[in-house]
């Protein structure tokens, strides 16, 4: 029997450990049912990690991160954080991981589950049967650029300074994994950038040209600026498959795209880093929603964002595709049988606590297995 995979559960703050709660009971479900078991370790992170130990990422998360197979999130953030300096802002322990474990593939699938075509605000043609991927860089752009900050000049005008910086490798090895992925998909890309304004978004079209001529010149490459793309992807989302795009553009449009599925409840993701020698490569996922303080601790959010993500673990980590496919089909059903949390109700439905949604995907998982 295989060994146990080794992973870190960081459950976060607001919503986040009561949806992590249900994926701890999924996981005891695959311990005692399938053949592949875990090993769980656990750490405060964000806001919860400074409020016991005065930072949002300890040294010792951080190291149990690098360490582990895979890490699964929950979410970070609060109001109550909001004067917290910067550099100790829960936001700012998520960066640090995503950024030491040099996770700079970020896939955030966007896909309309038929029992939820009713819940889009968009009309039921634009987005029935919809499964697109967004692929956002993760690791520099202006998140990361220095220089950067708020400073006072000579004459005592105060100004703040961001940096847009990409090196070619930093879009090359991302566009990469966009046309991979597009191959195993639909074999369509769409590239997006501002090179009508900005250095780096020339650049990021020159050096993916570049690739796509070398290396991938069997996938349908498409340039687009990522205004437009804002635009087609509520007027018109069937037409993308594969969107690769920087940092900042990509929080944006993964936003957009998850609108378009009708709840950022359903939404998971899975942020990657390179394949070592040994094929190894760090991991962590973790649903596109945030830490919804306005409802956390009300056991009424969707944990199935979260659910969805240990799912991709499974796919991406751990190349478990049945297992995958087991938990994913176990979602749909829940869905297609009436369960819902008050984010996804259709018309003269009740809604599910967060609870009784994890029973009713256990009890999918269950009638499934058998
Ligand atoms: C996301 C979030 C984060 C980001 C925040 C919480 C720092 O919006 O993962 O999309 O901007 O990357
Ligand atoms: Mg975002």
């Amino acid at each position: 029997m295989a060994a146990n995979r080794k992973l870190l559960i960081l459950p976060g703050d607001g919503i986040g450990p009561e949806v992590m709660v249900q994926v701890r009971r999924i996981v005891d479900w695959f311990d005692k049912h399938r053949a592949v078991g875990f090993d769980i370790l656990e750490q405060p992170v964000g806001g919860a990690a400074y409020d016991l130990h005065g930072t949002p990422l300890t040294d010792e998360a951080l190291s149990e991160a690098m360490e582990a197979d895979a890490v699964l999130l929950g979410a970070v953030g609060g109001p109550q954080y909001d004067n917290v300096p910067r550099d100790k802002r829960p936001e700012a322990g998520l960066l640090r991981l995503r950024k030491e474990m040099d996770l700079f593939a970020n896939l955030r699938p966007a896909l309309v589950f038929d029992a939820l075509v009713d819940a889009s605000t968009l009309k039921r043609e634009v987005v029935e049967g919809l499964d697109i991927l967004i692929l956002r860089e993760l690791t520099a752009g202006v998140y990361f650029g220095e220089p950067r900050g708020i400073e006072t000049l000579a004459d005592g005008t105060r100004r703040a300074i961001d940096t847009q910086i990409y090196t070619e490798s930093e879009i090359r090895r991302v566009a990469e994994v966009g046309f991979e992925l597009a191959r195993k998909r639909g074999n369509r890309l769409h590239s997006v950038e501002k090179a009508n304004v900005m250095e780096s978004g020339v650049f990021w079209r020159e050096v993916v040209s570049t690739l796509h001529a070398d290396d991938f010149s069997d996938v349908e490459l498409h340039h687009m600026y990522a205004d437009n793309c804002a635009m087609q992807l509520v007027r018109w989302p069937k037409q993308f498959d594969v969107i690769v795009t920087d940092n900042l553009f990509g929080d944006i449009l993964s936003d957009c795209a998850a609108m378009l599925t009708g709840s950022l409840g359903m939404l998971p993701s899975a942020s990657l880093g390179a394949e070592d020698e040994t094929g190894r490569r760090r991991a962590m996922y973790e649903p596109v929603h945030g830490s919804a303080p306005d409802i956390a601790g009300k056991d009424m959010a969707n944990p199935l964002a979260t659910i969805l993500s240990f799912a991709m673990m499974l796919r991406y980590s751990f190349g478990l595709a049945d297992d995958a496919e087991l938990v994913e089909r176990a979602v749909q059903n829940a869905l297609a049988a009436g369960c819902r949390t008050s984010d996804i109700l259709g018309p003269g439905m009740q809604p599910v606590s967060t609870n009784q949604m994890g029973d009713a995907i256990l009890g999918e998982l269950d009638r499934l297995a058998t």
